[in-house]
């Protein structure tokens, strides 16, 4: 299918609780891109980048995180992210590219803050500093009820839980309200979808929702 407005790039990010079947819906709307003769580079965060995946190891993985307070941990995110906007993703868009990127801002905004209770406006500040001026065009908040989401982790677990997926029922419970929340105030580039649904009905809504809104 033609596409217009060729030579634009854009960025297109994931969001939603652990679990909620980002990565598979990030690949199936790179094929229909690509279907559409479009390049596509996707992205995740925190990583991305050689320093950006050094920084995901001692956010994610490293034990001793476990005694991180939440500011340094803000920072960690968005010191990883300031790397992956200069150099991945503002070259791509600069090149015409779509950017499909798993998590972005919108993670800070609602794990550190929302989440973790930081002030929303230097959780603003410092996200708005590290991506300069690369917002979203569109962002896809795919939403799973809590339960289902932390069904789905343990049974994805093949080793132990990662730092951020040890945290409780509650701390989840206020990331996916924390999303809708966000989305509800920014409908121009939000959408929300229904994770509950079957892959292949999530991928129809959001293709149709990304021709309706991008291309
Ligand atoms: P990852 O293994 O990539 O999880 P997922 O598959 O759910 O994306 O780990 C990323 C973790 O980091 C996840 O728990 C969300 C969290 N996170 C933040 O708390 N803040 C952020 O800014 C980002 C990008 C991620």
């Amino acid at each position: 299918m033609p596409l217009k407005q060729k030579s634009l790039g854009r960025l297109i990010s994931f969001e939603g609780s652990e679990g909620s079947g980002k990565s598979t819906q990030i690949s199936r709307l790179a094929a229909h891109f690509q279907k559409a003769k479009r390049e596509v580079v996707t992205v995740r965060e925190p990583g991305g980048t050689e320093l950006g995946e050094q920084i995901r190891n001692i956010i994610v993985h490293n034990s001793k995180g476990d005694e991180m307070c939440a500011e340094t941990e803000l920072l960690l995110f968005a010191a990883a992210r300031a790397q992956l906007v200069r150099e991945v993703i503002a070259p791509a868009l600069i090149a015409g590219k779509i950017v499909l990127s798993d998590r972005y801002l919108d993670s800070s905004t609602v794990y550190q803050g929302i989440a973790r209770n930081l002030a929303a406006d230097p959780v603003a500040q410092i996200n708005h500093f590290a991506i300069g001026n690369v917002m979203p065009n569109l962002t896809v908040v795919i939403d799973v009820p809590t339960e289902v989401s932390l069904k789905r982790l343990k049974q994805r677990a093949s080793d132990l839980p990662d730092r951020m997926e040890r945290e409780n029922v509650d701390f989840y419970k206020k990331v996916r309200e924390g999303y809708l929340v966000l989305a509800k105030g920014m409908p121009e580039r939000f959408i929300v979808v229904d994770g509950t649904k079957s892959a292949d009905a999530i991928e129809k809504k959001i293709w149709a929702e990304v021709k309706a809104r991008l291309v």
